[in-house]
């Protein structure tokens, strides 16, 4: 059989650099109105205006967006159950919600149908890629990986590492957790476009000792992603504070661990001074900035241009279950306003930026995601411009391209995801159309 050739028409939309804060006419952006997306056995092989003709199976989108797939660089599998838990913030919301639904992931059965449904939910709200919280169960990340091995998906995760603070049947010990890393990595890191990352779910559930085993576990393989919660919630910071007296600050916790690496994923970091933002970019690591939980658990604002004119780089998270939605654009829309909170203005360009090509730079991936370049993966989504009487009265009102784009950014959800592509193979429902190929 020959190669397997599929091409898709839309207006096509990425980035070849990262764009200015709030410059909304950016060199950054490529735009490609009504253009065929050439995928030959799941790569993208080029982009044209020309129909490519009789040799490939052509599916045409209209005026649709075609977008690489979102990659989301901190969720929780085992959170989707806790979404929109009322009246906590960060440590009462562990406590009272959270560790008892990762409990019930002890039970492998448990583990294995909330993975599924996971990386299910996940792709439907337009996410292709994620760096994900299992469980501190070794059979929770075993599941993850499998469910995105089957679907020949772009993902990273790790058991999660937590010896103290936490309820029993959530913690491990530092022989154990050391043993089931290892074999996790033996088997996942690195397979089909699997990659294990050390996850330390943050200072207080680790003692010094498994963080110090955590940063030998990174020492011994440079491939290897780590990924933390730091600096989240002010009384989570006074806590770190107290449990590490001779650290310089929370970041430091994990620096003087050697933790901090170019792959290792820093979700929230709200509370980080010059110092430690210097620290991060020192050891190339980046901060996952999740707003839709910022703002629901009332954690704060973080302060994105500080890091984006400091050099820091900062990807889109939707960390669910603290966050209320799996979709980007939902979380982009939480994000411009906790910007024009904190006084400054976040451009649709530096937002999808932030959940794409962004990304998977940070994670050192831009080979093969996070743009609809030659050579990477066809993991594309692609989306309605409106659905309802509102958003598109307000689409037909709009001229310029940020205008559209922001519009759409700000309106749009995952209703409006009408088909994506993992590796070139549809993966939304059967009746997606191409599934025939
Ligand atoms: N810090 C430690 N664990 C968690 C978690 O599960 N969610 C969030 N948002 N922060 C954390
Ligand atoms: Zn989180």
């Amino acid at each position: 059989a020959g190669a397997q050739r599929l091409a898709l028409k839309g207006n096509l939309l990425d980035f070849t650099a990262k764009p200015q804060w709030a410059h909304l006419d950016d060199g950054a952006v490529r735009w490609r109105p009504e253009h065929w997306l050439l995928i030959e056995d799941g790569r993208i092989v080029g982009a044209q205006t020309q129909d490519p003709g009789e040799g490939w199976l052509r599916q045409d989108y209209g005026q649709r967006l075609l977008l690489p797939g979102f990659i989301d660089t901190h969720v929780h599998a085992p959170q989707l159950e806790v979404m929109a838990s009322y009246g906590t913030e960060l440590l009462d919301w562990l406590q009272r919600y959270t560790f008892p639904a990762e409990m019930r992931f002890g039970d492998p059965e448990v583990a294995q149908e909330g993975a599924e449904r996971f990386i299910q939910v996940l792709l439907a709200h337009g996410s292709t890629s994620a760096v994900v919280f299992p469980t501190v169960h070794k059979h929770s990340a075993q599941a993850l990986f499998e469910a995105a091995r089957s679907r020949g998906m772009r993902l990273i995760t790790g058991k999660v590492l937590m010896d103290r603070h936490a309820p029993d049947g959530l913690r491990d010990d530092v022989q154990q957790a050391r043993e089931d890393c290892e074999d996790l990595i033996a088997r996942y890191h690195g397979v089909d476009r699997l990659a294990y990352a050390v996850t330390v779910r943050f200072a207080p559930t680790s003692t010094p000792e498994q963080l110090a085993m955590a940063g030998a576990l990174c020492r011994s393989d440079a491939s290897l992603y780590m990924q933390t919660h730091v600096a989240e919630n002010r009384s989570e910071c006074a806590w770190v504070a107290e449990l590490f007296p001779q650290a310089r600050s929370y970041l430091d916790v994990y620096e003087q661990a050697g933790l901090l690496h170019p792959r290792a994923v820093m979700a929230h970091g709200i509370w980080l001074d010059e110092q430690d933002r210097a620290v991060l970019r020192q050891r190339g690591a980046h901060v996952a900035h999740c707003p839709s939980s910022n703002l629901f658990l009332g954690s704060g604002v973080f302060d994105w241009r500080a890091a984006h004119e400091s050099g820091l780089a900062v990807s889109l998270a939707s960390d669910v279950g603290a966050g209320t939605s799996l979709n980007l654009l939902r979380n982009l829309g939480d994000a411009y306003k906790l910007q024009a909170l904190g006084g400054q203005r976040l451009s649709a360009w530096v937002g999808l930026h932030a959940a794409t090509l962004g990304a998977a730079e940070a994670l050192s991936l831009s080979h093969e995601i996070g743009h609809l370049s030659e050579g990477t993966m066809a993991d594309v989504c692609v989306w309605d411009w409106s659905c309802g009487a509102v958003d598109a009265w307000r689409q037909s009102r709009a001229a310029a391209l940020h205008e559209r784009v922001f519009a759409w950014m700000n309106l749009a959800d995952e209703r409006h995801l009408h088909a994506c592509y993992v590796a070139g193979r549809p993966v939304l429902t059967p009746s997606t159309p191409g599934a025939a190929a």
